[in-house]
């Protein structure tokens, strides 16, 4: 005898009934991306659907995110000022700060902040660099200044995304000093040096100027390491973890599922949205069909957030 599988696949009744993963509007986070000006909305060339919006018109991308049923968004300032310390990045009056004050008055969406110095710094690299090298416990000092000013500005929660060692508690501790003890983390723990970066880096004009980013990054052969961020994150003070990207690295989000009890966030990148794009513009992909599948994988593979430009669109009927 053999065992018939195909039984409990025979109509979509008894397949919803079986069904083992489920992604719902609640799992989304939609990254965008603020710049500073007026009266901007600027499409990213390598992303399409994706664009770049001033303060002022960012009423527009918030009502498409609520409309969407998505609760969540990610901030991601653009500055037209970069110096060696990155000092737009926490100026009270910087992208940031002021996008996070006007979502705040317009909309009840939950505000997460990217805290990071790369778009922010001449030489792109997301620390202060001392001889050409990332100075890891100067640039702690900087990451503390940029979360502390996205909170005072409004900011839900922040996530670092430098990968410098010791951020967490740097961070945390800082919060909890000015009494912003309930103000959550989300660590970009596992964050890899990654190629599929691309576009982000097109659209936020922030690619290395010099080198590359892989004496912070991830090296993208490594799973093991990446266990020690998460755990050095959670014992720092992390609320969520994260893995980045998602796509090439569900082995990870499956390990870290199995370790660590903390709700583990995804982010499916950049370069990952341009492909799937580029290829439906083809006529090659069902980009409907291929996103749910996309997206659900990354949730089969154990992340509970995923953080996706694919949100702003997304709808259930796509199965
Ligand atoms: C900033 C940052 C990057 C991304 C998120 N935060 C770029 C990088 O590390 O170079 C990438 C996001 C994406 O590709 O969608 N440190």
């Amino acid at each position: 005898m053999f065992k018939r599988t195909r039984r409990l696949r025979q109509n979509e009744n008894i397949r919803s009934l079986v069904r083992e993963t489920f992604l719902t509007k609640n799992d989304l986070i939609y990254p965008v991306f603020v710049v500073d000006g007026k009266n901007k909305k600027e499409e990213v060339p390598s992303m399409p659907g994706v664009y770049r919006y001033s303060v002022d018109r960012l009423e527009e991308i918030i009502e498409e995110v609520e409309k969407a049923g998505i609760k969540g968004i990610m901030v991601f300032g653009i500055p037209s000022f970069k110096d060696e310390y990155a000092t737009s990045a926490y100026a009270e009056d910087g992208v940031v700060q002021n996008a996070v004050r006007k979502i705040k008055e317009i909309s009840k969406v939950y505000v997460i902040t990217d805290v990071c110095l790369c778009q922010y710094t001449v030489h792109g690299h997301c620390g202060i660099v001392k001889e050409g090298f990332v100075d890891n416990d100067e640039t702690l000092e900087y990451l503390a200044k940029v979360a502390l000013s996205h909170v005072k500005a409004g900011a839900d929660m922040v996530a670092p995304s430098d990968m410098m060692d010791g951020r967490i508690k740097k961070i945390r501790m800082t919060l909890d000093e000015q009494g912003y003890v309930n103000i959550p983390i989300m660590a970009y723990s596992a964050k890899y040096a990654s190629s599929f970066y691309g576009p982000f880096r097109e659209a936020a004009f922030s690619a290395p100027q010099f080198g590359d980013r892989k004496t912070y990054q991830m090296d993208p052969a490594n799973i093991r390491e990446a266990m020690i961020e998460i755990e050095n994150d959670i014992e720092e003070g992390a609320d969520i973890v994260m893995v980045k990207p998602a796509l090439s690295y569900l082995d990870v989000i499956r390990w870290a599922r199995d370790r660590f009890d903390v709700p583990i966030a995804a982010y499916n990148v950049s370069g990952e949205y341009s492909m799937v794009k580029a290829a439906s513009k083809m006529g090659w992909l069902d980009e409907k069909k291929v996103v749910y599948e996309i997206l659900t994988s990354i949730k089969r593979a154990g992340a509970d957030i995923i953080i996706t430009y694919f949100a702003s669109d997304f709808s259930l009927d796509y199965i």
